[in-house]
């Protein structure tokens, strides 16, 4: 299921989620990932929490430093740990990956496959200038249709939809003025590692 909460978060939650995330990055500076081939991508990136996502010519992976502070991540605000909770249950997201988007930045259709485990959502904030997503199906040639995410806007892909294939065909540049500078920063919370599973201890007899 893919679900959108339009507005979920009102213009205070959003503007402290920004300050939070912006000061975030002055130790975790967003940075221009290359994509595998080697070409450099028009978003930048960062990531908060124990695990981010990276990108680079050896591939895509999950990665507990920074590429270029090789430091670990900053962690992830209490604000989109207790949203995490509220719309996706108690395992917790461990990777925020952080895009952020200038005027002609955008990003090419694909599926979010490098977790271990895709019975847990993938969670997506947008703060700032509104996108133009474009959501598809399993497969890349599934018909797309094309969704409008605005600022404070929540989705959440979850069942068929946790591997639809999806991504931003662009952004409308000065439509938001909440990000200084203008643009538009995207959060996108995932669990990458597998669930913890308790295991019932013995108590010896
Ligand atoms: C992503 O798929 O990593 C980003 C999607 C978005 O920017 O809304
Ligand atoms: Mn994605």
């Amino acid at each position: 299921m893919f679900g959108l909460l339009p507005g979920y978060l009102d213009l205070a939650a959003q503007q402290a989620l920004v300050i939070e995330v912006l000061e975030a990055l002055v130790a975790a500076p967003a940075y221009t990932p290359q994509v595998p081939g080697g070409r450099p991508m028009s978003v930048r990136m960062s990531n908060l929490g124990p695990l981010g996502w990276i990108s680079d010519e050896r591939g895509y992976r999950y990665e507990p430093l920074h590429p270029l502070t090789r430091k670990p991540w900053p962690p992830i605000p209490e604000a989109l740990r207790a949203l995490w909770s509220n719309l996706c249950g108690p395992v917790e997201a461990d990777a925020c990956l952080v895009n952020l988007y200038g005027e002609g930045a955008r990003m090419g259709l694909h599926q979010d496959r490098d977790e271990a485990d895709f019975s847990l959502p993938v969670l997506s904030v947008s703060l700032g200038d509104t996108a133009i997503f474009r959501l598809g199906g399993v497969r890349r040639s599934d018909p797309t249709r094309s969704v409008r995410l605005a600022s404070g806007d929540v989705c959440v892909l979850r069942g068929e939809a946790r591997l639809a294939f999806h991504g931003i065909d662009r952004i409308i540049p000065g439509s938001s003025t909440l990000l200084p500078g203008g643009g538009r920063m995207n959060l996108t919370m995932r669990r990458a590692r597998p669930a913890q599973v308790l295991v019932p201890c013995a108590t010896g007899s």
